[in-house]
């Protein structure tokens, strides 16, 4: 970046964080490597090349911005059943860039996470996978969790799955099972819920990614192709999101009169009568 812009940066990171709700944690659906690498006469896997790019660029800017997590959708269950030579290659793509960022985000105080079915990744992949992961484990400054064959669905039912062994062990009983015992049994128990999710190349769904915990998240969809999507295209969102009023189910005059914006804004919310 040249001195000009970092300044530009710089000014326009100053003015997102002084309006005091930088998202607690954003969620990206990073979509449509497939169609920019179309458009520009390129394989597929030029596309999903290029969006390594967006992935360090936007991981730099939220960690600039004092995000505290960052959930990155890379891959989801139903990938699996793309034909197997783009699989392979993702896979590859995956081992390469954990090969040479692990260090740039240990170096920057990033603690990298996964949430998936990750023992259904090639063994070579888990294993840099989980040298990243217990390299980066005490760092601090942001989570960045990286959604590798994963699904809202698949979550869910594994969290059932727990749940009814404890019931069965006596653990835990039907009736005490709500809102929050079953979240704690999710892959993200660890996580506030998003903030703000972000979807790039204009499809309007979910695709099965953090179906529970978006519940009240604000949703920012884009045109931009995920390659194209770089920290001016955060920004654009983070100042969506920052103009909107969320409301988790009251009326505005309730939120004026609480003064609660950001931090666990959900819980406190919920408990408002
Ligand atoms: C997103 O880009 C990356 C993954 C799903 C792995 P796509 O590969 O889905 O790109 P499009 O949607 O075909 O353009
Ligand atoms: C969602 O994108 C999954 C990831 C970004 C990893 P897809 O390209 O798989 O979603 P659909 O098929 O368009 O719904
Ligand atoms: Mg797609």
């Amino acid at each position: 970046m040249k001195q000009t812009q970092k300044t530009d940066d710089i000014k326009i990171q100053e003015k997102l964080k002084k309006k005091g709700n930088i998202p607690r944690h954003i969620a990206i659906i990073m979509d449509g490597n497939g169609r920019w690498a179309r458009q520009m006469g390129l394989p597929r896997v030029a596309g999903h090349s290029e969006g390594v790019k967006s992935v360090r660029d936007v991981v730099e800017a939220c960690a600039q911005l004092g995000v505290e997590n960052l959930t990155l959708f890379a891959f989801s269950t139903e990938n699996w059943r793309r034909p197997e030579d783009e699989v392979s290659t993702l896979m590859k793509l995956l081992i390469k860039t954990l090969k040479r960022e692990t260090d740039e985000l240990h170096k920057n105080n990033i603690r990298l996470q996964a949430i998936g079915d990750i023992i259904s990744l090639p063994t070579e992949v888990q294993k840099y996978l989980s040298d990243a992961i217990e390299k980066t484990k005490n760092n601090s400054r942001m989570n960045l969790i990286l959604a590798l064959s994963y699904s809202g669905r698949w979550d869910i039912i594994n969290a059932t799955k727990i749940i009814a062994n404890k019931v069965r062990e006596g653990l835990l009983k039907p009736d005490e099972i709500n809102d929050k015992i079953f979240s704690q049994h999710l892959s993200t128990a660890n996580l506030p819920e998003p903030d703000l999710l972000i979807r790039t190349s204009g499809e309007m769904r979910i695709s099965n990614f953090l179906i529970w915990e978006i519940a009240y998240s604000e949703l920012y969809i884009t045109n931009t192709l995920w390659p194209d999507f770089r920290r001016k295209d955060l920004y654009k969102a983070i100042e969506d999101y920052q103009r909107r009023e969320r409301r988790f189910g009251l009326v505005s005059e309730q939120i004026k009169k609480s003064n609660i914006v950001g931090k666990n804004a959900y819980i406190k919310f919920s408990k408002i009568k």
